[in-house]
């Protein structure tokens, strides 16, 4: 998959599918040449450069004279594979390292390579996991003009259309700051790209936006801390002759949830580069003599299938090589979690009464929300109090009671988070990230938690584990609620104020790591005031995340939308709630397209409405193993772009398919004929609408007649299932 043609100095890098290549100039230079389709066919005397000038010339110190560049490099207008700092490359530089004598300029030159099975799992951060069919290839490279090294991978899976990058900086110089440390840049020889990224906030997450893409830099942020409510850390890039199946697109993300920015930059040349890494706004990392700083894993993917074929790898390669291996092919338990029904209003009896009351509901996890702990009756204490408040709640009895009723018990935390009425505040004030000026910032009554001192991080560490260990506990749900500013540690000097978000994600990674261990048969869900962290390195540790605390179907079919592009369906959270908008039908169906469950006072709910979602809870345990776990995605009609939402889940074996559709507006009779995509064409499928036998080819080419008036929010789920292999 990986080789190395001596001959070209060519690197080549590839699968059935996708090739990626570059070639290392007699300067010692990495150049980039390609990235997309396996063509085979890749020249590299003809893939472009532009004409020799006087630009490729340099002044020779040792010689004292003027030469040129032997090879086509010219860091101002070539192909970089490493963009240098501080030269003619002026397009975004791939790392900024401030050395010891002030300057900042970056130039790495190759010095070695090597190409192995495998791939780098890295220390302290989560990466997409080993498999028996990946390669890697290493290149070593050193400055130019200073002892400053770089480790830079490749690696490719056979099975997935990406490539995946890592970088290593190591410092040979008394000291250097590193300013800037992304995990790649791509250059694409072309500009008229349309750019798919989802911008959003708190209870509005990951709205879909196409814009065109125009000269100049466009940046694409969190600096708050974690990934962000604001902007999710995934772009992707549309090329103009290409659309939801057809035609070549990116996609670019990072296994990292802390500050990011992915920097897409048009410019003279008509060339786009794209670059992502740790956002370096408020980010500065020293490095003595001898030290290494890992920067987080990045990974690109291409696609000649369109954007679906982006989300299909996305789905695929995080299912298969970076959720934790044994929740691969396990299937998600169907949750009553408490926090819409009660909030933190509760005691033993209300919660006994919950678990009774769903009795005859099929959910197999009850989950005890925030107001365990403490004195937490509200949200202004007791965040990292994490002892069991026994006058409000007796968990043993609570915990033996849903054990005995055949429900698994899951409970919630908010491990990187103090409030300032807590008793670990008052003992330890310096546990609290923040300036201690006249004004501290607090969000939702709260200060975030150092991580980065590990004091701190072992205290809780050490509550957490007297409960799990004490309990018999299944699930845990991970909470994160507020943005990361303020962002001052007490534990760090001066010198190292920049490396504080940074250290923090670490510092919650470690936290991450160290219990998911400890408690391998314990499901994590992770969490963030909803979908505020919802990344490639929390679903390292955690493989599922509650999506949005916006439980209205109006606006949740939007966001389960637009999560659906890039994130799995086993991995969204996806509840019944209280909202009146529309009826328990809706809202289940449109639950039963992500991680089913429900969230409400189940007391309240009318013999009538438990028929209506135990119909629905029964179809999702038919279809939650092939098509929700395990099936290809489909987004066949999206709520952006018109009244009609159609999802559509086809199963391995492509011999069973579900629908979902739903109407947002109210419509008079209307033609519609959904197209549907991934069945066998020859094969005969009932469907559960009409019940009407066709072909796989009908329901592709044809579609199935949805023709009539539809209501607000009329949703449908509708099954498919192979009746008949073939049509004779
Ligand atoms: C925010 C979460 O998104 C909610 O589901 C709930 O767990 C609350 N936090 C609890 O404080």
């Amino acid at each position: 998959m990986i080789k190395y043609i001596k001959k070209s100095r060519q690197f080549i890098i590839e699968n059935d599918d996708i090739c990626y290549s570059f070639y290392l100039t007699k300067e010692g230079v990495l150049q980039h040449l390609y990235f997309g389709k396996n063509t085979k066919e890749l020249n590299i005397e003809a893939i472009s450069n532009l004409d020799q000038d006087w630009s490729r010339t340099y002044f020779d110190t040792s010689l004292n004279r003027e030469s040129v560049y032997e090879d086509y490099y010219y860091a101002g207008r070539s192909m970089m594979e490493i963009p240098s700092h501080g030269f003619a490359e002026k397009r975004g530089s791939q790392f900024i390292i401030e050395h010891h004598d002030g300057t900042t300029l970056t130039d790495f030159r190759y010095v070695s390579h090597h190409i192995y099975k495998g791939k780098p799992q890295l220390q302290g951060l989560p990466s997409f996991i080993d498999d028996k069919e990946v390669e890697t290839l290493v290149i070593t490279l050193k400055d130019a003009h200073y002892d400053v090294s770089l480790v830079t991978s490749y690696t490719i899976y056979k099975a997935h259309n990406a490539i995946i990058r890592n970088n290593t900086i190591l410092c040979n110089e008394p000291h250097i700051k590193v300013k800037r440390a992304y995990a790649f840049s791509l250059d694409l020889p072309k500009n008229n790209y349309q750019l798919m990224h989802f911008p959003g906030d708190w209870i509005n997450e990951r709205n879909e936006v196409i814009e065109p893409l125009n000269h100049g830099l466009k940046r694409l942020y969190s600096n708050l801390g974690r990934s962000s409510h604001e902007q999710n850390p995934v772009a992707i890039l549309i090329d103009e002759n290409a659309n939801q199946d057809h035609g070549e697109c990116y996609g670019f993300s990072h296994v990292y949830s802390g500050n990011f920015a992915i920097d897409i930059n048009v410019d003279k040349l008509n060339m786009t580069r794209v670059s992502m890494g740790i956002n370096d706004e408020q980010f500065s990392w020293l490095l003595n003599e001898g030290d290494s700083f890992v920067v987080p894993e990045g990974i690109m993917i291409f696609s000649n299938k369109g954007i679906e074929g982006i989300t299909q790898t996305f789905h695929n390669i995080i299912r298969e090589n970076l959720i934790n291996p044994q929740y691969v092919n396990k299937v998600r338990p169907v949750i009553l979690n408490s926090w819409e029904g009660c909030y933190m209003d509760f005691d033993t009896q209300k919660i006994i009464d919950y678990i009774d009351a769903i009795d005859d509901m099929n959910i197999e996890l009850f989950v005890l929300d925030d107001g365990w702990f403490g004195k937490r009756d509200n949200d202004t204490r007791s965040l990292g109090d994490w002892v069991v408040n026994e006058k409000k709640i007796d968990l043993a009895k609570v915990i033996a009671h849903t054990h005995k009723k055949g429900l698994k018990f899951g409970l919630w935390f908010e491990p990187e988070m103090i409030n300032y009425d807590s008793d670990l505040f008052r003992e330890h004030p310096e546990y609290a990230l923040g300036y201690s000026s006249k004004e501290r910032a607090l969000s939702r009554h709260q200060f975030v938690l150092d991580t980065v001192n590990k004091e701190a991080l072992d205290n809780v560490y050490n509550q957490i584990t007297k409960i799990l260990d004490k309990y018999t506990i299944d699930y845990v749900k991970w909470d994160h609620n507020r943005n990361v500013y303020d962002a001052y540690s007490h534990y760090l000097p001066a010198n190292r104020q920049g490396e504080t978000y940074h250290r923090l994600v670490l510092g919650s990674y470690e936290l991450m790591d160290r219990l998911t261990k400890r408690y391998p048969n314990i499901l994590f869900e992770s969490c963030a005031s909803g979908g505020g962290r919802y990344d490639l390195g929390m679903l390292y540790y955690m493989p599922q995340v509650w999506t949005s605390d916006e439980m209205d179907p109006m606006e949740r079919l939007y966001i389960q939308y637009s999560t659906s592009r890039i994130y799995p369906l086993s991995t969204m959270g996806a509840h019944i709630g209280k909202h009146k908008t529309a009826d328990y039908s809706v809202k289940a169906k449109l639950s039963a397209i992500g991680v089913y469950g429900l969230e409400l006072d189940p007391r309240t709910l009318s013999e009538d409405e438990k028929k209506t979602i135990n119909g629905v809870t029964k179809l999702y345990k038919e279809i939650r193993k092939p098509l929700i776990n395990n099936g290809t995605l489909y987004h066949l009609s999206s709520p952006y772009a018109s009244n009609f939402m159609a999802l559509m889940s086809v199963s391995e074996d492509q011999e069973e398919a579900i629908v979902q559709i739903t109407s947002i507006k109210k419509e008079t009779i209307k033609y519609r004929f959904l197209k549907l995509k991934g069945l066998l064409k020859d094969a005969l499928y009932e469907n559960t609408y009409d019940k009407k036998v066709l072909s796989g080819q009908h329901y592709m080419d044809i579609g199935l007649n949805l023709s009539r008036g539809r209501n607000v929010l009329e949703t449908d789920l509708i099954h498919l299932k192979v009746v008949k292999k073939s049509k004779e």
